[in-house]
C-alpha cells in the first residue's frame, strides 16, 4: 500500500491556499494550511460549515486545483503532474467517499465496487475483493442495483469500490451525513477496521463527536486553518474542544458556550422547553425535536 514511498505520510500539505472567485467576490476557503495525514491512521477533519473541509479533501485527492501551496500524495508533488498523470493517481492512489453515495444507478453492487478498477483495465486481486466483500458484509447483495439497496448497504458499497485498488489513502467527506445512527456505525466501524486490519490511511470529515472518537486524531478547522487538534480523540474530548474553538473569525456571531451550558448532540432528544443550545461553530448539530432527525436537519443545513 505504500507505492515504494518513504515518507510516513501518506499525504501532506504546505501553505495550501484556495481561493474562490475574484475581487470583491472572493472567497477565501483555504488560507495557509500545513498538515500531513500519517500512513495507516484515521484522521477526522471537524470544523464549521464553510470552514474549507469539503475543499482541503477535494484539493489533496486532486479533484479541485489550490490558488497556492502544494499537496504531496506520498513523495509525489500532485501540483507537478500533468493531466495524464494526475488521473492515474487519483485512479491508483486515492479512493473517495461521498456523503452522497454516488453509485451509478444501472449498475449491480458488484459492478460499482468493481467500476474504477474495470476503467483502468484492471482485474481485482481476488483474496482482497473477497476479504473487503466479506469485511463489509455484502456478499448477499452484490448483485443489487443501488434503489434496491438501504442507504447504510449503499455506503459500504461505496466503501468497497474505494478500498478495491488498494489506494495509499481514501478521503471520506461526511461518509454517514446522510444515515441513521446504526447504518452509520456500521460503516464507521468498517472504516476504523480497514485501518487496523489492512493498515488503510483514511482521512473522514465528521459533523459528529461519536464519529471523531472511531479516528484516531481529530484536526480542526476553522475559516480555512487548522485551529486544534486531538490524539486519541473520546467523544468528550471533542466536544469539550469544539466548545473551546471560538465562534468563526467573529463573523458569526454564535454563542461561545451554550445557553444554560448544555450542548445537544445527534440522537439527543431536546427537553421540550429547553433552548437548542447551540455548539460554537456547529450549529448543524442542534437539533430541535419536532424538525427530524439529526441526519435530516443536518443535510438541510449542508446542502
Ligand atoms: N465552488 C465554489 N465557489 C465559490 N465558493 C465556494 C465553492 N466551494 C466552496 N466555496 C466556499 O468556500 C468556503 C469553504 O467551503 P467548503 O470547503 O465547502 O466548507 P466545508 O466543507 O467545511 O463546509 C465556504 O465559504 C464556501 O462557501
Ligand atoms: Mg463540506
Amino acid at each position: 500500500m505504500t507505492a515504494g514511498s518513504l515518507s510516513p505520510l501518506a499525504a501532506r500539505t504546505e501553505d495550501l491556499r484556495k481561493v474562490y472567485g475574484h475581487g470583491e467576490a472572493a472567497v477565501v476557503a483555504l488560507a495557509g494550511v500545513t498538515l500531513g495525514f500519517e500512513r495507516g491512521k484515521f484522521t477526522a477533519v471537524m470544523g464549521a460549515s464553510g470552514s474549507g473541509k469539503s475543499t482541503l479533501m477535494h484539493c489533496v485527492a486532486g479533484l479541485d486545483n489550490p490558488t497556492g501551496g502544494a499537496v504531496f500524495i506520498g513523495d509525489t508533488e500532485i501540483g507537478r503532474l500533468k493531466d495524464k498523470q494526475l488521473t492515474l493517481l487519483r485512479r491508483e492512489r486515492i479512493g473517495f467517499v461521498f456523503q452522497s453515495f454516488n453509485l451509478i444507478p444501472t449498475l449491480t453492487a458488484d459492478e460499482n465496487i468493481l467500476l474504477p478498477l474495470s476503467i483502468a483495465g484492471r482485474k481485482p486481486d481476488p483474496e482482497w475483493y473477497d476479504l473487503i466483500i466479506d469485511t463489509v458484509g455484502l456478499r448477499d447483495r452484490l448483485t443489487h442495483k443501488p434503489s434496491e439497496l438501504s442507504g447504510g448497504q449503499q455506503q459500504r458499497v461505496a466503501c468497497a469500490r474505494a478500498l478495491m485498488s488498494k489506494p495509499d489513502i481514501v478521503f471520506a467527506d461526511e461518509p454517514t451525513g446522510n444515515l441513521d445512527s446504526r447504518s452509520g456505525a456500521e460503516v464507521l466501524a468498517f472504516l476504523r477496521r480497514s485501518v487496523d486490519d489492512f493498515g488503510q490511511t483514511i482521512v473522514m470529515v465528521t459533523h459528529d463527536p461519536v464519529g471523531a472518537a472511531y479516528t484516531d486524531r481529530v484536526v480542526f478547522l476553522a475559516d480555512g486553518e487548522v485551529v486544534d487538534e486531538l490524539r486519541s480523540p473520546s467523544r468528550e474530548d471533542v466536544l469539550r474542544a469544539m466548545g473551546r474553538l471560538e465562534p468563526a473569525g467573529g463573523r458569526t456571531a454564535r454563542p461561545a458556550t451554550p445557553p444554560g451550558g448544555r450542548v445537544l448532540l445527534p440522537g439527543d432528544v431536546a427537553p421540550a422547553h429547553s433552548e437548542a443550545a447551540l455548539l460554537p461553530g456547529s450549529s448543524e448539530l442542534a437539533v430541535p425535536p419536532s424538525e427530524g432527525t439529526p441526519q435530516e436537519a443536518r443535510r438541510v443545513v449542508e446542502d
